[in-house]
């Protein structure tokens, strides 16, 4: 039995043309808006305050600016992959093609963190904004079924709440994969509409906020660390603080779970992750500068900083607040959607190959989506939106995420080395060192993260190395073939 296993690009490649059940239906355009609809979230939403008020201050632009390029170079990896093995199962693939069969199903369990408890993570934020759009018209949703039953902190440990379900969590859920069980062309109609609302709704904010900026509350740019812990201000709180938006960039490589799903692959994939990474970028450092010139940093330790800041603008902008609330709500429903698809795709590709369960990679005969995984996830994803204090798993869904980068920007190395005549539509540029920067800055990320966080990431990639070598290894398709 080898653990190392690798499956040949050309295999994966007829394989994928041979086996495909899934529509082809997305075009470049699609796919572009695809990648927005993951990327533009709770990030931007919710994070940029916090991350501002304790770790950055105005400076906040230059976290942002560093995790771009961070994720940049691992997305220009990502591009070269998918361009190449335009098959749905994304980094596990690419891991699969690279490295073999054991660092794929670390890839492929590793992206649970990113994709599904991302959504949970998200939804849970979804249920927050839209709680508080209703309380801003006097409807009040009584605390019992819009909170988790089961709460943590470092003092009690486990405790309850007194709440039964966090009903708004487990409705946007529900919703979102229903549309991911009737059809991608659906799923795309409904994440278009969004998006757009999204994007709107942030560039009135940059358009509407900038004639508020108070360039005062730039000075000090960079605040000074006066407390002398790491990542309070000063140099070190430009690293954590991206460190913490880096969730805000999560998302662009869904894209590439999409690949048996676009109608040319090989040349929308790197386009459309490129475009995401470009749209959000330039969004999140207007958003960043605006939020910074209107209200001091010191004032945005709060859930909605956009909120705040438009009240700090003054009358004149009182109208853009449901709107701004509008916009959010519309926007971490698009990221639900998208990571839940994303997830159900991997988990497909995963049991095609034998690593999971053989219902994951049924299709529906007339609807033609994975929908028996769609409906598993989905439940999951109940449970844990619905139930658990996810914003303790934020960090989880970062360095899941932040792993799988480092990964694939290890595995475009290898794949240069291994196959070097292979046709690419899309070449990484200046390999290795842009792979390099990639796994250098994702790391740095990484290591800035809190020790609990890294205790979890092993907890749970050891009970993904109990489920592999119970199930997976005497499954898997390629074990098989090889005996
Ligand atoms: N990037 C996504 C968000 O910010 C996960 O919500």
């Amino acid at each position: 039995m080898n653990l190392f296993v690798r499956k040949s690009i050309t295999a994966i490649q007829s394989e994928a043309e041979e086996s495909n059940k899934l529509k082809r239906y997305l075009s470049t355009f699609n796919l572009t808006i695809l990648g927005i609809g993951a990327v533009i979230g709770a990030g931007i939403f919710v994070l940029t305050g916090t991350a501002a008020a304790m770790h950055a201050g105005p400076s906040l632009v230059i976290s942002f600016t560093i995790s771009a390029l961070g994720c940049l170079f691992a997305g220009l990896c990502y591009a070269e992959f998918s361009s190449t093995i335009p098959v749905s199962g994304s980094a596990y693939t690419y891991g699969y093609a690279t490295m073999g069969e054991f660092v794929a199903w670390i890839i492929g369990w590793d992206l649970i963190l990113e994709y599904l408890f991302g959504a949970s993570t998200v939804a849970v934020g979804w249920s927050g904004y839209v709680v508080s759009f209703l309380k801003d018209f006097g409807i009040h949703f009584p605390a019992q079924i819009c909170d988790a039953p089961f709460a943590h902190n470092s003092e009690q440990g486990w405790y309850l709440t007194g709440s039964i379900i966090n009903f708004p969590a487990v409705f946007v859920v529900v919703l979102m994969t229903t549309f991911l069980i009737v059809g991608i062309k659906e799923s795309a109609r409904f994440n278009n509409i969004v998006v757009l609302i999204k994007v709107v709704v942030i560039l009135l904010f940059i358009g509407f906020g900038i004639s508020h900026i108070d360039v005062s509350n730039w000075t000090p740019f960079i605040p000074e660390n006066t407390s002398g812990r790491f990542g309070e201000f000063g140099l070190t709180g430009i690293l954590t603080g991206a460190s913490v938006v880096f969730f805000a960039y999560i998302g662009f490589d869904a894209v590439s779970t999409a690949s048996q799903e676009a109608k040319n692959p090989q040349k929308s994939m790197p386009k459309a992750i490129l475009y995401t990474l470009l749209v959000c970028t330039i969004l999140y450092i207007a958003v960043t500068l605006v939020l910074t010139g209107v209200v001091n940093y010191t004032e945005l330790n709060v859930a909605a900083p956009i909120a705040v800041a438009i009240d700090a603008a003054g009358q004149s902008l009182f109208w853009l607040r449901p709107i701004i609330k509008i916009g959010a709500i519309a926007g971490l429903s698009s990221v639900v959607l998208v990571l839940l698809y994303g997830q159900s795709r991997i988990f497909y590709i995963m049991s095609h190959d034998g690593l999971l369960w053989k219902s994951f990679s049924k299709t529906h005969p007339k609807f033609k989506t994975p929908y028996i995984a769609t409906i598993i996830i989905g439940i999951v994803a109940v449970l844990m939106a619905g139930l658990f204090p996810i914003g303790m798993l934020g960090h989880m869904v970062s360095i899941g995420t932040l792993l799988a980068f480092i990964i694939v920007s290890f595995g475009i190395i290898i794949l240069r080395k291994k196959e070097p005549c292979l046709h690419r539509s899309f070449r990484t540029p200046w390999v290795p060192v842009v792979p390099i920067l990639a796994i250098v800055i994702c790391l740095a990320q990484m290591l800035a993260l809190p020790l609990d966080t890294w205790i979890r990431l092993f907890g749970w990639m050891a009970i993904g190395f109990v489920i592999y070598f119970t199930y997976g290894k005497s499954h898997s398709r390629l074990q098989n073939k090889s005996k």
